[in-house]
């Protein structure tokens, strides 16, 4: 028997997936590939805000200690995701009513209880999640319209009070197509770097297709580099239905054009995010059996390196080109 070659042994930096503890659970393997390809892993939903902090008074840790438990049986690291996003919002923070004391208290204990329960188990948060529209402005939120603008910096310097050495990311989407999105990030760090508000990393999700330029992916790499933070590229995939039919069929060139494209992501966060800044490549999921995306889509696609079988599949081996 040939002895396996897995991407956690291979790649230079972190290499993980965005994990679902039902899967982990009920499927062994997905559970197998999880452990043997991983050396990090992000939790998908379940530390979001809906699942983990279900009423004001009750937090529930079942999924987030399924995923803790799994990484530290296999060596891997885990990265917290999100304390503060838009979207996942539990009805009772909809329908909060409070003036803007209360308010603030009530996304501090949020940000500082979901940061303290595990310690120093988690290596990494993703503390604030796109805040930017695509014009670079922030987005309006229930956050915003509550907490006011610098609400951002607010939660990192909460989540730093609690934590004094966990890693903080602010993680965003969209850098390698909207240049004022990427402004906007690169403004972010400068700016909280200015400020002394405490930041260590940036996410870019990177939740991409085939069309997309290499040069355009090389210049959010680059630029977000310059910071000098880590940066993680958090949620990546890459999609191959350009035209989101809903009858797309997965072809042999289109597969192709997938490999080249995860080994041109791999290749620029290789030579263009220095060594010491590299926190890391994370894709959304495991397989196209359960990616998100043609769910969120209503469309067929195959964005991962794994086939709904769990096969390897021409992406995988472009993951390994990149190097
Ligand atoms: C997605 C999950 O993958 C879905 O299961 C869920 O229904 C919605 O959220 N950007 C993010 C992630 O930061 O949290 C999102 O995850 C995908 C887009």
């Amino acid at each position: 028997q040939p002895v396996a070659v897995t991407l956690r042994d291979k790649m230079p930096f972190p290499i993980g997936a965005a994990l679902n503890p039902n899967l982990l659970t009920g499927n062994a393997t997905y559970r197998q590939l999880a452990s043997q390809e991983f050396n990090s892993i992000t939790a998908e939903n379940y530390l979001k805000m809906g699942n983990v902090h279900p009423a004001q008074d009750r937090y529930d840790w079942t999924g987030s200690d399924v995923l803790l438990n799994f990484a530290e049986q296999n060596k891997q690291r885990m990265h917290g995701h999100t304390l503060i996003w838009h979207q996942s919002l539990p009805t009772w923070v909809t329908n909060f009513q409070g003036d803007s004391l209360a308010w603030e208290a009530m996304f501090k204990s949020h940000i500082q209880t979901v940061v303290s329960h595990y310690k120093d188990r988690l290596a990494s948060f993703d503390v604030v999640n796109e805040v930017f529209v695509d014009d670079g402005t922030l987005r309006p939120s229930i956050w915003l319209t509550h907490l006011g603008p610098d609400y951002v910096a607010r939660a990192f310097t909460y989540a730093r009070q609690a934590n004094p050495t966990v890693k903080l990311f602010y993680n965003e989407y969209g850098h390698e197509y909207s240049p004022k999105r990427l402004a906007a990030t690169v403004a972010l760090a400068t700016d909280f770097k200015r400020r002394g508000i405490p930041i260590d990393g940036l996410g870019l999700q990177m939740h991409t297709n085939i069309g997309q330029t290499d040069a355009n992916i090389q210049n959010a790499i680059q630029q977000v580099a310059a910071t000098g933070l880590l940066i993680h590229i958090s949620e990546l995939d890459v999609r191959v239905n350009q035209a989101k039919a809903a009858n797309y069929v997965l072809t042999a060139a289109d597969s192709q054009a997938q490999r080249q494209k995860f080994a041109a992501i791999v290749r620029a966060y290789r030579t263009l995010v220095p060594k010491a800044q590299q926190h890391g490549i994370t894709t959304w999921n495991l397989s196209d059996g359960d990616s998100w995306i043609p769910s969120n889509c209503s469309c067929q696609d195959f964005p991962l390196p794994f086939d709904k079988q769990y096969a390897k599949k021409p992406a995988y081996d472009g993951i390994l080109d990149g190097l």
